[in-house]
């Protein structure tokens, strides 16, 4: 069976669908977001522009880094304690926001085969390359296996989400990832999944805590300059979807952890002053020698303010689990009924 909307793309087969955002390369209002951005006295960037196919490929070569300490950290704490998670939500869907590989997920797989629950899993991401290749293995690998590829943003994907097909659902967001939404940004985020999720069902939140500076910061400036190139590939990416100019050659790499946010915060620096075109956008940016364009943040955060601002979201921590240095934070909240909501 197999259908086109206008917009949407949906393909349907025994064991995968798969449904393609329409990605608004021509859109405005995703240009209008880059030229906001460029417009601003700290000129910014959306981060979603680093996970092309060549910048997720990178991403997956930072998570295995030996400076970059998160993904390790978090997929030991999965390791130890997927079964505990299974065990608490019973038979429920797996949807994963920003899914890359899928590596860690499969941890959950595990134990929720162990446990004889049928396996149903909707990875997002907006790399669809990657998301593509993860969800043809993962079909191999687990032959009972359903698959709903979600090829688009968070938004797109949580605004319509297919209707479950299991009695239960877990969101999943790992890898820190909600640290690099800046405050307003995460409240906003929180709010979506809190409409996205019924009264009883799941949040699995993996965020990377804070800790003394010098390990931060050598995990956003790795000595082989994998972070680096993942940085720049931004620019190529937006040369390519948006006919710019930028030349790779005249911005470096640039992180450092700003303690009294708790964040690090990730530049591109211009080398020289230059002025850089953006045909589809038509835009011209002016940026002086010295001057920084703002690519990204990771926040890193203390676990009690988080789970203050995850019940502000209807979102109750069930249960909370870090690693034995506290480095790392996983925690398995429940969505809870807000007033009027439940009988
Ligand atoms: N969520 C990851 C983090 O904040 C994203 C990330 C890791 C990242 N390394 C990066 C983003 C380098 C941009 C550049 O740790």
């Amino acid at each position: 069976m197999e259908m086109i909307q206008t917009r949407n793309e949906l393909i349907e087969t025994a064991r995968l669908r798969w449904i393609t955002f329409s990605s608004s390369a021509e859109s405005i209002d995703e240009g209008q977001e880059v030229i906001y951005g460029l417009k601003q006295r700290q000129k910014t960037l959306p981060c979603r522009y680093f996970y092309d196919d060549r910048g997720s490929e990178l991403f997956e070569q930072i998570c295995d880094l030996p400076e970059y300490y998160p993904t390790r950290t978090e997929q030991t704490i999965l390791e130890t304690y997927a079964l505990e998670i299974a065990k608490s939500t019973g038979s429920c869907e797996l949807v994963e926001l920003g899914s890359g590989s899928s590596r860690k997920t499969r941890l959950l797989l595990e134990a929720y085969s162990q446990l004889n629950h049928q396996l149903h899993y909707c990875p997002i991401d907006v790399s669809a390359g990657i998301l593509y290749s993860t969800a043809i293995t993962l079909l191999h690998q687990y032959p009972t296996l359903r698959l709903c590829g979600l090829a688009g943003t968070y938004e797109q994907a949580l605004a319509q989400l297919p209707a479950a097909e299991l009695e239960n659902r877990m969101l999943i967001f790992l890898g820190s990832t909600l640290g690099n939404l800046n405050e307003a940004e995460c409240n906003q985020f929180l709010t979506l999944i809190q409409q996205a999720l019924q009264p009883g069902e799941f949040f699995l939140l993996g965020v990377d805590l804070q800790k003394p500076v010098e390990i931060i910061e050598a995990a956003y400036n790795d000595a082989q300059g994998v972070t680096a190139e993942f940085n720049l590939n931004l620019l190529r990416h937006l040369n390519q979807r948006f006919q710019s100019n930028f030349d790779l050659d005249q911005f470096a790499h640039f992180a450092f952890y700003n303690s009294i946010e708790h964040q690090i915060e990730m530049h591109l620096k211009s080398l020289q002053t230059q002025t850089v075109n953006l045909q589809a956008l038509n835009f011209q940016v002016t940026l002086q020698a010295g001057e920084t364009i703002q690519t990204e943040l990771s926040r890193k955060f203390h676990l009690p303010t988080l789970v203050t601002v995850l019940s502000d979201h209807a979102l109750a921590p069930l249960q909370i689990w870090t690693d034995p240095q506290g480095w790392f934070g996983l925690l398995l909240c429940q969505r809870q009924c807000t007033t009027g909501e439940c009988p």
